[in-house]
């Protein structure tokens, strides 16, 4: 973790600035919050959760993990990177349900700035600050008061998680740009198929998305992404496992999908990009 954020985080109990000391994090008001070892800051107070463990499981975020790790998502890690809004000097980025941290991470590594990822899942933000050191790690709860200072951030990311407008709006500066990743036309469909999913209307699903940013944002840019993946059977697992919509398919059809040993898939993503309205 970067020892001196330039940026503000704000203690979750009272709100004040959030400054790094020895081997912790501590407010004005003497809150402190320890650095764990793996390098990341557990904010997320117990009356924010309502589970013990909240968000991913450990198995859906080693599934992640390794699905990542094969490459088949390289392509929207790439064309996301490639976003202008990152070769701003000293950019601060918060990726709101970053998961395992594969794309903040790899951000963090192509670009100069600030990167602070955050995910209710601790499993997810352990794996994410052991491997990325360049970029800042909390376990917070993104749908409560986020633990980001006011107008602090160039770039909000919210790829495939929930989303809080009202809290990107109040951290976002006011030219800052808020990237949205939803599921693009026909994502997954071959998968869908075997394991009984309707594919629904992905159009639709994106317009939805950002209406229901307005009033605060204003679409600007819509990328659409698709391309054919190969899968081999381990891939086809832990694509399965990772994917929330599939828990609710039958044991039989999963069954039946495991003994698969390859898979061509659409992998399909839209992305929005929105900027503050001036409301
Ligand atoms: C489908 S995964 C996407 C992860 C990552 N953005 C990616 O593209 O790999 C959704 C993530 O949102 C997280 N999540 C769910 N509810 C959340 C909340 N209230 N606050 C923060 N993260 C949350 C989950 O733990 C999970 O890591
Ligand atoms: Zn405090």
């Amino acid at each position: 973790m970067n020892p001196s954020p330039p940026l503000p985080l704000l203690c979750p109990v009272c709100g004040a600035p959030l400054s790094p000391l020895e081997k912790m994090y501590g407010c004005a008001n003497g809150h402190p919050f320890n650095i764990a070892k793996e390098g990341y800051i557990n904010l997320l107070l117990s009356h924010q959760r309502k589970s013990r463990n909240p968000g991913d499981d450990a198995d859906m975020v080693m599934a992640r993990r390794r699905f990542f790790d094969s490459g088949a998502f390289d392509p929207l890690t790439d064309l996301i990177s490639s976003f202008p809004v990152f070769n701003q000097k000293g950019v601060s980025v918060l990726d709101c349900g970053c998961g395992e941290g594969h794309l903040l991470g790899a951000l963090s590594e192509r670009h100069e700035g600030f990167f602070c990822g955050v995910d209710i899942s601790k499993k997810a933000v352990q794996l994410a600050s052991k491997r990325h050191k360049q970029a800042t790690w909390i376990v917070a709860n993104g749908m409560r008061e986020l633990p980001v200072a006011d107008s602090s951030m160039n770039v909000i990311l919210s790829i495939l998680a929930p989303r809080n407008i009202a809290e990107f709006s109040r951290i976002l500066k006011p030219d800052g740009a808020l990237l949205i990743g939803v599921p693009g036309p026909n994502h997954l469909i071959e998968l869908r198929k075997q394991l009984q999913f309707s594919s629904g209307d992905f159009k639709e699903k994106a317009d939805e998305a950002a209406a229901k940013c307005a009033p605060q944002f204003i679409e600007t840019n819509r990328d659409l992404l698709s391309y054919e993946q190969p899968l081999c059977q381990e891939q086809i697992a832990d694509l399965t496992q990772m994917t929330p919509i599939f828990w609710r398919s039958s044991l039989e059809a999963k069954a039946a999908v495991m003994t698969l040993d390859q898979l061509a898939i659409t992998i399909s993503f839209t992305l929005l990009t929105l900027k503050r309205s001036s409301l």
